[in-house]
């Protein structure tokens, strides 16, 4: 077998994983979970949820991949507990099934860069989004997502994820601060950051019970857990580096990105009218055009919206299919770029139902990211928690010199609040899955 490749450097690592974690969940879902769940109360729970429970799972996916120095499945064979490889699996499945949507609203996101330059979703947005959502057309441009998610992914680590996510991030940034700024000029924006950032704690107290399991899975979601990324990308790093510092940066940098992106969309809605609430899965493919068509340079602000969360976007891509390519790789001693580009065929066949009915996306929606998802992170946590147990606070330790209380707290909170909250959420989806009533 050859040498693994690793991170070439630090940063490259850090900025990969939150290439991954900044993604449509950013853009696209934090601003309308938000609105459906009550605007400021659900940021507030939703920042107390990244801390207590998103920020200790993340460095447990970080312990395992870094420990086992391979990929997911293979993971748990090298740390010597292989009863627990389906764990891997089931995050290694979990993410392919869920790339196979996501690529297809990664290509909603590039029509709507090529519409912006037309203008043309500016006339009748709603109906605009209706036509393009599903059909040939969407099947097409979910084959272009995959394409450049593939060109990306067969170039390895340090040629391809690494150098990608070095410019695509600090781009991200500079944009979307930029929008922000732009959205703040805009009359009419103020309602938009009442609505966003001043909590109603009433309607909070009275929707507790929809509100913190919803803020729970946003948390899981946008800090990419669940799939095994974190697990992947932490195997290519080296025993001396402090994973809290990592963990820390990436969980604030994602959360920072993500008020951002509300302090883009809220004001464009303000604008449009408000409405919040009822935007829904639409709110950026609709409302906010509906917002564009009125506002100063339209067009302009809707290509670089737009252009945002499609490198946003990609960024995840890559990280959702490196997780499968690494696995045939180093499991099967595959050759990288034959695997990436077969793999990409699979996945874009996955997608076709969702790119041809938008039913179908919502319903492989709904079991990838509210059913697989937590589940794999509960798995990881039971096993982190009780079977690595102290030797997962060692590995924590590593490279992390004056942190050693900070690892045995870690390990406590895993196996409480991080243990309990993710299982209710499962159970949660589980009772929605199925129907069954509360
Ligand atoms: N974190 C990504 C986003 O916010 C989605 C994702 C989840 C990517 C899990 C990889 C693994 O869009």
């Amino acid at each position: 077998m050859t040498d693994r490749e690793t991170w070439a450097t630090r940063i490259g690592f850090i900025l990969a994983s939150i290439g991954s974690a900044v993604g449509l969940g950013n853009i696209w879902r934090f601003p309308y979970q938000t609105a459906e769940f009550g605007g400021a109360a659900f940021l507030l729970v939703y920042l107390l949820a990244v801390v207590v429970i998103g920020l200790p799972a993340i460095l447990a996916e970080f312990v395992v991949g870094r420990r086992a120095d391979i990929s997911a499945i293979s993971a748990f064979d090298a740390l010597d507990h292989p009863g627990w490889r389906a764990v891997g699996a089931l995050g290694v499945f979990g993410g392919f099934w869920t790339l196979s949507y996501y690529s297809v609203v990664g290509g909603w996101v590039f029509r709507y860069i090529g519409a912006s330059v037309t203008g043309g979703y500016l006339e009748a947005p709603g109906e605009y989004f209706g036509a393009v959502s599903a059909g040939p057309e969407a099947l097409a441009l979910h084959a272009a997502f995959m394409l450049v998610t593939v060109g990306i992914v067969a170039f390895g680590i340090r040629g391809g994820i690494e150098k990608a996510t070095k410019v695509m991030v600090p781009s991200i940034v500079i944009l979307l601060v930029g929008l922000a700024v732009y959205a703040f000029t805009l009359p009419g924006s103020g309602a938009g950051y009442q609505y966003f950032l001043s909590p109603d704690f009433g309607a909070l107290m009275e929707n507790y019970q929809t509100v913190v399991p919803a803020a729970v899975g946003q948390a899981l979601f946008s800090l990419s857990l669940g799939f095994a990324v974190m697990i992947t990308y932490a195997s290519y790093i080296d025993d001396d580096e402090n994973l809290f510092v990592d963990g820390g940066a990436i969980a604030l940098t994602n959360t920072l990105i993500g008020i951002t992106a509300g302090l883009v969309v809220f004001p464009l809605l303000a604008v449009q009218g408000g409405g919040y609430g009822e935007a829904g899965p639409g709110a950026i493919f609709v409302s906010i055009p509906t917002a564009l068509s009125d506002v100063p340079f339209g067009s302009a602000v809707g290509f670089v919206f737009f252009l945002i969360v499609a490198v946003a976007a990609l960024s995840s891509a890559i990280s959702l299919l490196e997780v499968v390519v690494s696995h045939l790789v180093d499991t099967y001693g595959f050759e990288r770029r034959r695997t990436t580009v077969l793999l990409g065929g699979i996945v874009f066949a996955l997608g076709i139902p969702s790119a041809l009915d938008t039913a179908w996306l919502t319903w492989f929606d709904a079991i990838g990211v509210n059913l697989l998802l937590p589940t794999a992170v509960l798995l990881v946590v039971v096993f982190v928690g009780w079977v690595l147990a102290d030797d997962a606070v060692e590995e924590i330790r590593k490279g992390a010199d004056g942190f050693e209380t900070v690892g045995t707290v870690w390990l406590w909170s895993i196996r409480s609040i991080v243990f309990l909250a993710v299982l209710g959420t499962v159970a949660l989806s589980l009772f929605e899955l199925t129907g069954a009533p509360l």
